[in-house]
């Protein structure tokens, strides 16, 4: 079951150089309970496809579901109402919070926005319950965030964002400013607080073995597409794309005997002017003349969705 799904999602910005095709023609879905693991390059798209799915930004054209329902040209008052279900948590936590306010502030006001209390008994129960899971504890609600270190900082990003009790939450490359000492333990807490709170997960990020610790099922984005898309461990025992295959070889792997065919060379396109056919067949070691004529459709192949001219 589905609970978040785009159908041919785009988002283009306009600047100076173009138009930038930053998400082009996702259809990607998140299933109920799930971490769906988002990777690819720096500049493909992860961060501009979860603000559109969030509809932080409004996409140029195609659709988005929560839960069954367009949500697409949701406004006004149901938009509000839906902004509870969903939330983002990004990378740098120093600036997702304000230096002026308390963890409890930080708590107090979404919990009082959207009117989630009845009586400050049970928002402090609320706030506490949250914390715990995050492994804070109740004293730090009087502490600033200058009092805390970076991970704590950003666990308390993530108990901000839960304590409306959402049922997706976009995590944007939480670990990437944090000591890599830091990143399993806030990996470990994600975790626990899915199960706690029912809470789907989209987690973006280029950290490999990260996305590959956390991810049920792994999605793999090049210049505004998803190119790969299926059980996380299917697809790295076995990377099938070409992509997805390089991206692999470019990190270091736990098991060395990985059948990968050829590391990532050369530069990612301009998204202002992607070439005509498959984005990635200029870099591509397997790239044939259909390649830079026609884009891969994304189909069903190996028990997973890839869009690459080799397994139609
Ligand atoms: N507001 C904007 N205006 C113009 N271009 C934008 C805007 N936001 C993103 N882009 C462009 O869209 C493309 C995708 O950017 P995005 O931030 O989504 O990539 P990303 O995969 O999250 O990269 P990273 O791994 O570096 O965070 C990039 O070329 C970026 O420069
Ligand atoms: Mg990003």
């Amino acid at each position: 079951m589905n609970l978040v799904e785009t159908e041919n999602l785009k988002k283009f910005f306009d600047s100076k150089k173009g138009t930038v095709k930053a998400v082009n023609d996702v259809s990607i879905n998140v299933i109920k309970g799930e971490t769906l693991g988002v990777v690819g390059e720096s500049g493909c798209g992860k961060t501009t496809l979860g603000r559109t799915i969030l509809k932080l930004i409004k996409p140029t054209s195609g659709k988005i579901y929560f839960d069954g329902k367009d949500i697409t040209n949701l406004d006004g008052e149901d938009m509000r109402s839906l902004r509870k279900k969903m939330n983002i948590v990004f990378q740098d936590p120093v600036s997702a919070l304000n230096p002026q306010m308390t963890v409890y502030d930080h708590l107090n006001r979404p919990l009082v926005i959207h009117n989630m209390v009845d009586s400050e008994e049970e928002k402090l129960r609320r706030m506490v319950d949250i914390l715990n899971t995050m492994g804070l504890k109740a004293e730090h609600l009087i502490r600033y965030p200058h009092e805390l270190s970076g991970g704590q900082k950003q666990r308390v990003c993530i108990a901000r964002a839960l304590c409306l009790e959402p049922d997706f939450l976009v995590l944007d490359e939480p670990t990437s400013a944090l000591d890599v000492s830091v990143q399993s333990k806030i990996l470990k807490l994600l975790d626990r607080a899915k199960r706690k709170f029912k809470v789907s997960y989209m987690f973006i990020s280029h950290n490999i073995n990260l996305v590959r610790a956390i991810s049920d099922r792994l999605g793999v984005m090049y210049l505004g597409k998803l190119v790969e898309i299926g059980d996380s461990t299917d697809i790295f025992n076995e990377p099938k794309h070409p992509y997805t295959q390089a991206l692999f070889k470019s990190v270091p792997q736990p098991d060395p005997d990985e059948k990968v065919e050829a590391p990532l060379t050369g530069q990612v396109p301009s998204p202002v002017n992607p070439p005509e056919g498959c984005a990635f067949a200029p870099r591509c070691p397997r790239s044939q003349s259909v390649c830079e004529r026609d884009n891969p459709d994304l189909i069903e192949a190996y028990g997973r969705k890839i869009a690459c001219h080799r397994y139609k």
